[in-house]
């Protein structure tokens, strides 16, 4: 049996990142069958957010009716086990998806290389960088015209503030894509679609063989060329750098052809970290403490009218979970006893019975748990770093039944604690307003509100463009600020002050004019 250390050793814990349409799907998919999870592509069915065909995950959907099926995926892969958490896009996009990335250790950056750097990839890179979270970047639809990999390398290092290693190097494109070249191993590996992972790969030694003369030798000398470039312009792969989040090995390839994927998973194994040291408000908890503690990152509810119940995803920060052990929920004070917990298997082999640090775990639960909140086996000990993220969405609402105006804020009060959308509540005014990053949670809460508390609610848009939560170390500056911009600020489920920002001018004006007061983009939870 391994020890605990050498479980927590053996966890790699990742999500990919990518803007919609990029090939998240579509290369989360190779991973699986790359690794031996799945035995052909195509079993994950539904191109967005898909789900798996056969798996532990059905009967619990069947059951709660709750879609957690591609929300976490764990398999193995050399010996180690692999979690990949979904980040929602799409119009499932909502600040789950940014909290999901306070969960992993490092990032799968996906670029469609003949888009570049797209919006959704800089949003989510940026809350990579509150944690300094490693990235590995894949460069993918060399199959197709996509655009030269010099200038895609250039925009990710000065768009995206991280300094590029390319590990690999892509030999043509499009119909001439022949393969990629191996900057660490010096070796080409020559490009077959739709090679599986048992499938003999081409291997050519050296970028001057004479052999890659013969068969490409249009694209070869045009790929030693922009090898001498690529070795003055870009970085070196420098493992500690890679570590500390301000450099980031890059690959090339084509998901859909297979090409590339074995590289990506390799490099996740080889190179990116074992679940480390988390912070708790006491100390600091080690991963191979003997004792569990665990933090909430996402919670799950059901869409479903008969089944009330919600999934809390747990990430495992230390020790051993068994089924059926208790463990403390510690905003309440209350033990929890582990018998319905669900774990994520992207095979159908039997239940897995415990999980380690950075593993995921799913709590069923009736809407006593909180984004944020701990559990250990007894310490006090409150993980730090599960922020809130500014809202970039934001809609007033009102209900049509006067009458329900005690459910409407008992109802918000709850989906404001769970973090399903951030709710505030203006200084001046009685309109409630309700803040999100993607569309999908105003839908969410409509539909909760109705089915739970039974509230009818109306929701407008609003001319507010963002929020920034406010502090001030002089309390007299504080207050000179509350009373001059009354009518901008307003509290949020946690009591905390926040300015409503009308548009960006509007922000940085305010900013200037009020240098002692801070504004963050980030809220901790309470
Ligand atoms: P997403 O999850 O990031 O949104 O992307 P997804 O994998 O769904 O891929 C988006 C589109 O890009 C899909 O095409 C997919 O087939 C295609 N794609 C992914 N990887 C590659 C690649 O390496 N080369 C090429 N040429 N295309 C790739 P679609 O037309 O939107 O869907 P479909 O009809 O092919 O399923």
């Amino acid at each position: 049996m391994p020890t605990l250390a050498q479980q927590v050793a053996r966890r790699r814990t990742f999500a990919i990142i990518s803007h919609p349409d990029a090939g998240k799907t579509t290369l989360t998919e190779k991973l699986l069958y790359f690794s031996g999870t799945i035995q052909a592509a195509g079993t994950v069915k539904g191109k967005k957010g898909g789900k798996f065909a056969t798996s532990d995950w059905m009967d619990i959907e069947k059951q709660r009716g709750i879609s957690v099926a591609s929300s976490v995926m764990q398999f193995d892969y050399r010996d180690h086990v692999v979690n990949l958490l979904d980040t929602p896009g799409h119009q499932d996009f909502s600040e789950d998806t940014y909290r999901v990335l306070t969960a992993v250790d490092s990032a799968l950056m996906v670029i469609d290389a003949a888009k570049g750097v797209e919006e959704q990839t800089i949003k989510l890179l940026n809350v990579c960088r509150l944690r300094n979270t490693p990235i590995v970047t894949f460069m993918n639809k060399y199959d197709r015209e996509v655009r030269d990999s010099l200038e895609l390398l250039d925009e990710v290092e000065s768009v995206l503030q991280i300094r590029c290693a390319p590990v690999t190097w892509p030999i043509g494109m499009g119909k001439t894509f022949r393969g990629v070249y191996h900057i660490l191993k010096d070796e080409v590996i020559i490009f077959t679609p739709g090679q599986g992972p048992l499938d003999e790969v081409e291997i050519i030694q050296g970028l001057d063989n004479p052999r890659l003369d013969e068969l490409f030798p249009l694209e070869i000398e045009n790929t030693r060329m922009e090898m001498e470039l690529v070795r003055g312009a870009s970085h070196p792969f420098v493992l500690d750098e890679f570590l500390e989040g301000t450099l980031t090995p890059v690959f090339f390839g084509s998901a859909i052809n297979n090409f590339g994927v074995r590289e990506i998973l390799n490099a996740l194994v080889d190179w990116a970290p074992p679940p480390g040291a988390r912070d708790a408000t006491a100390r600091s908890v080690d991963p191979t403490e003997e004792k569990f503690s665990a933090f909430v990152f996402k919670i799950q509810a059901n869409m479903d009218p008969k089944h009330r119940d919600r999934i809390a995803f747990l990430r495992v920060c230390s020790g051993e979970f068994s089924r059926g052990m208790k463990f403390k929920h510690l905003r309440l004070g209350r033990d929890i006893a582990a018998n319905s917990v669900v774990t994520f298997m992207a095979q159908g082999r039997e239940q897995v019975e415990e999980a380690y640090a950075g593993d995921i775990i799913g709590l069923p639960n009736h809407g006593n748990i909180q984004i944020g909140d701990s559990f250990s086996e007894g310490e006090a000990l409150s993980f730090t770093g599960i922020p809130y993220f500014a809202p970039e969405l934001f809609r007033t609402v009102r209900i049509k039944n006067p009458l329900k105006l005690k459910q409407l804020q008992k109802g918000l009060q709850q989906l404001g604690e769970e973090g399903a959308v951030q709710v505030f509540k203006p200084l001046n005014g009685s309109d409630l307003i309700l803040g999100a990053v993607g569309v999908l949670q105003f839908e969410v809460v409509a539909s909760r509100l109705l089915n739970e508390y039974g509230v009818e609610a109306i929701f407008e848009s609003t001319s507010i463009y963002t929020a920034r939560w406010v502090s001030c170390e002089n309390t007299r500056k504080l207050t000179d600020f509350e009373n001059s911009l009354g009518n901008n600020l307003a509290r949020d489920a946690a009591d905390s002050l926040a300015y409503l920002a009308t548009s960006r001018v509007n922000l940085s004006l305010t900013q200037e004019r009020w240098p002692d007061i801070v504004f963050h983009a980030t809220r901790e939870h309470a």
